[in-house]
């Protein structure tokens, strides 16, 4: 073990993430301004820990000021949210903006930018309005993608004087893939053809976005945020390889090859006919996607895959499913996050880093979440009530220390976000797994305090200074 301590350059971005419906709980809601995770929440409450749901989150509606405060004081400079597509508007058709849920967020972004930190704000974090599901089956539909891009304007109208960054979606890929390709999810329907066209009109409405945003020649920057599953396959024997491969063409580069490169790969496209996976896809749509292409790239980045050579043959009776190609791979001895189940091997970022350098020319990107999500957190408590979460700094130091050196070796990784900044509601695993610098006390009126990992994000912002002990393999 070598104990270091390595500079953080100056324009590396320290900042913490989260979403809005994790956190708001806004009261104000109308009975239409439901989203997918509500009737989720509410067809299928038992699936949720404890049959905790999002309705009031942390209360940041009401306490933003608070949360604000301890981000001033914690030094971030930059804090990721999104808007509620489900509750800015009242009429999802005609894009009429609800004035009472605007406020706060006017009042939210006006008291970030008064403590001289940054806004990044998304415009979906999966709050697809759940009428707009119901109604037209969700990002099946074209008219949807329509529908979104009238939001999105007038989201900007509001904010592009306050605003200057801006991310389509958050993990465009996750729902369609619970529910309609693995239906692990409500309304659990396997159907590929659906997962595909999801995928499509979310490359397509992100396309759509950059679109409106030059056209209106706002100022700042238009995003996206995708996440990659870093995958390794078992071994370098070729039929391993080629699993790990085309995992990676059906999970990861249906959106890296648009958002970097304005395209889908030809092979992904092929395969999909191969299997007669039926998607409504035109020229015109794939021109939009090639002209049209996002200005950064954040990347959510939590734990790697593995996968092996498929060791059984696929039921030609069951509909295609990727998983065809491939078998998951069970690594013998990997450290394991138990609270989450996700295995830790901070060197993803290293490995994604490269990834963009050499096979997307180096594009701007950072990580845009990575974090560490532990159950009951209470026991760690000290004699002062501090929660003592020293697995969260290793966590957090070896991830940004994979970064640093990825820079060292001319990475284009523009900072790390911590997911989360406070604790925060979790799909289905409600505040089960506790991921914030900030306790959210849920007996004490969700009282705020800071963890052990708060006044050491603290001092390495201020410091700029890495210091972390190394296994000496690593250096
Ligand atoms: C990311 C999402 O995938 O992971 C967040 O953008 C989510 O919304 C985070 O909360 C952590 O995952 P989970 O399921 O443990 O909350």
């Amino acid at each position: 073990m070598s104990d270091l301590t390595i500079p953080i350059p100056q324009n590396f971005i320290l900042g913490a993430s989260s979403s809005a419906w994790q956190t708001e709980g806004w009261t104000g809601k109308k009975e239409n301004q439901d989203s997918y995770i509500d009737i989720w929440y509410k067809n299928d409450r038992h699936v949720w820990y404890e049959g905790y749901g999002p309705a009031i989150a942390t209360d940041l509606i009401n306490r933003y000021q608070e949360d604000v405060d301890l981000m001033k004081k914690i030094g971030l400079t930059h804090y990721r949210t999104s808007i509620n597509w489900s509750r800015f508007l009242t009429d999802y058709e005609n894009a009429i903006v609800d004035e009472d849920y605007a406020s706060h967020y006017d009042n939210f972004i006006t008291a970030m930018l008064e403590s001289g930190i940054t806004p990044m704000i998304c415009l979906e974090h999966y709050e697809l309005p759940a009428e707009l599901f119901y109604k037209y089956g969700g990002w099946g539909s074209k008219h949807v993608v329509e529908l979104f891009t009238k939001y999105a304007q007038k989201v900007f109208e509001r904010y592009n004087h306050l605003v200057k960054r801006w991310f389509v979606f958050n993990e465009p890929i996750v729902i369609q893939t619970r529910v309609y390709l693995d239906a692990v999810r409500w309304p659990y329907e396997q159907n590929t053809n659906t997962w595909m066209q999801w995928n499509h009109n979310k490359n397509l409405a992100t396309a759509k976005v950059v679109q409106l945003f030059r056209n209106n020649n706002y100022q700042g920057t238009i995003g996206t945020i995708l996440n990659p599953e870093v995958t390794y396959a078992r071994s370098n024997s070729k039929e391993d390889q080629q699993a790990a491969k085309l995992y990676d063409l059906f999970y990861n580069r249906v959106f890296l090859d648009p958002a970097f490169n304005g395209e889908y790969p030809q092979e992904l496209i092929e395969l999909l006919a191969k299997h007669h996976v039926k998607w409504d896809y035109s020229d015109q749509e794939l021109e939009i996607i090639k002209q049209y292409r996002v200005d950064e790239v954040g990347i959510n980045l939590y734990f790697p895959h593995r996968v092996k050579a498929a060791t059984k043959e696929w039921n030609k009776n069951m509909p295609f499913h990727p998983a065809y190609y491939y078998e998951p791979f069970d690594l013998p001895g990997k450290i394991m996050n138990k609270s989450r189940g996700w295995e830790i091997y901070p060197k993803i970022v290293y490995d994604f880093a490269m990834r963009v350098k050499q096979e997307y020319n180096n594009k701007s990107w950072f990580i845009c979440e990575n974090g560490m999500g532990i159950e009951d957190e209470k026991r760690f408590k000290n004699s002062d009530g501090i929660i003592q979460d020293d697995y969260r700094i290793d966590f957090i130091s070896m991830h940004i220390y994979w970064a640093l050196k990825a820079i060292n070796d001319g990475a284009n990784c523009g900072g790390y976000m911590l997911w989360a900044f406070t604790d925060n509601v979790s799909p289905m695993n409600a505040f089960k797994n506790r991921y914030g610098l900030i306790e959210i006390n849920l007996e004490k009126n969700r009282a705020r305090s800071m963890k052990k990992s708060a006044f050491w994000f603290e001092k390495l912002i201020k410091t700029r200074q890495l210091a972390i002990k190394l296994d000496d393999q690593y250096k």
